[in-house]
């Protein structure tokens, strides 16, 4: 047995959890009716829908034979036939256009990328909530989802977000009450890494390494570092400690981070964003 997902708001994250099911690898049989067998996407106006068709056309032929329909302005049409509903719109636009659907839903699974909206919130529509947040890498792959439920979601109903969702990157359930720092350790994340990125870029410019340079070193030290703290399993601080030789330079690069507050500004400056995502929250 299988099922039509719809995506209702097919925009920037919209279209990368639509690329990342697409595309997801041949499943087995015994999965298979975790996955669509046709996607509808839902937006406002015909040239975001051409968008998603120009994508989807350079991405080929899906490997589980998903069909693609890219459709605009006729979102009741859309969820009637749908089991499974993403939606991926902008907070303010949730309550208008969920409202005007709200004849059309029964007991849809809703799996919600919207910030702010709590299951609570959302429960209004549908008693089938699952919370997702994710960012901008999902795109690529290289995402990060954290995934939250509602407790009417059944066992079948969370390996379906889990085996979807998990082709965007990293799958990590949690539970709810941790989905406003979510919002800002990972759905803010790659703003706040890109302005590390930019800080360590333009250190390279400023002593005279020529700009594409500065890039692929700062890339590549983001990159090799990461992957380090990945592959060995070590704790940041001790692989930290091993580049800093005894009077060296790295340690008078650190002392001097520290005085300016780089690290506790970091700290405030995710949690500054986890209360605003709390407000947004509360404004439901
Ligand atoms: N961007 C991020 O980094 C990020 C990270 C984490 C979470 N999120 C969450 O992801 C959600 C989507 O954000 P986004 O950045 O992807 O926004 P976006 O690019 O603006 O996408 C929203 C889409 O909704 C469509 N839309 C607007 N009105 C509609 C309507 N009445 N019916 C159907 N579709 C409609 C828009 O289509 P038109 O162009 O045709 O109007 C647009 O394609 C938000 O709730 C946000 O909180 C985003």
């Amino acid at each position: 047995m299988t099922y039509t997902l719809t995506i209702l708001g097919c925009g920037v994250m919209g279209s990368a959890v639509l690329s990342a099911i697409y595309s997801a690898p041949k499943c087995t049989s015994e999965i298979k009716s975790l996955y669509p067998s046709k996607i509808i996407t839902c937006n406002n106006d015909k040239e975001a829908a051409d968008q998603v068709t120009d994508m989807i056309n350079k991405l080929g032929e899906s490997p589980n034979c998903i069909t693609i329909d890219s459709t605009y302005g006729n979102n009741s049409a859309a969820i009637k036939q749908s089991k499974v509903i993403i939606l991926a719109l902008k907070p303010y636009l949730v309550e208008s256009v969920m409202n005007d659907i709200k004849p059309f839903i029964g007991e849809q699974h809703i799996i919600s990328l919207a910030a702010g909206w709590t299951i609570d919130g959302l429960s209004y529509y549908s008693p089938k909530i699952s919370r997702v947040m994710t960012n901008t890498p999902a795109k690529y792959g290289y995402g990060c989802a954290v995934v939250a439920h509602s407790e009417h979601i059944v066992e079948n109903e969370k390996n379906l977000v889990c085996e979807l969702i998990s082709h965007v990157g990293k799958y990590v359930e949690l539970p709810e009450k941790n989905m406003d720092a979510a919002t800002a350790l990972v759905g803010s994340g790659p703003a706040f890494v890109l302005l590390m990125l930019e800080g360590l870029m333009e250190s390279g410019i400023k002593m005279g390494i020529p700009l594409k340079e500065s890039k692929e070193c700062a890339l590549k030290v983001l990159e090799g570092t990461a992957k380090m703290v990945e592959l060995s399993g070590t704790h940041p601080s001790e692989l930290k400690h091993q580049v800093c030789t005894p009077g060296g330079t790295t340690i008078a690069g650190l002392c001097v981070m520290e005085d300016k507050g780089v690290k506790s500004g970091i700290i405030r400056g995710v949690e500054e964003a986890a209360n605003v995502a709390a407000q947004l929250g509360k404004k439901k």
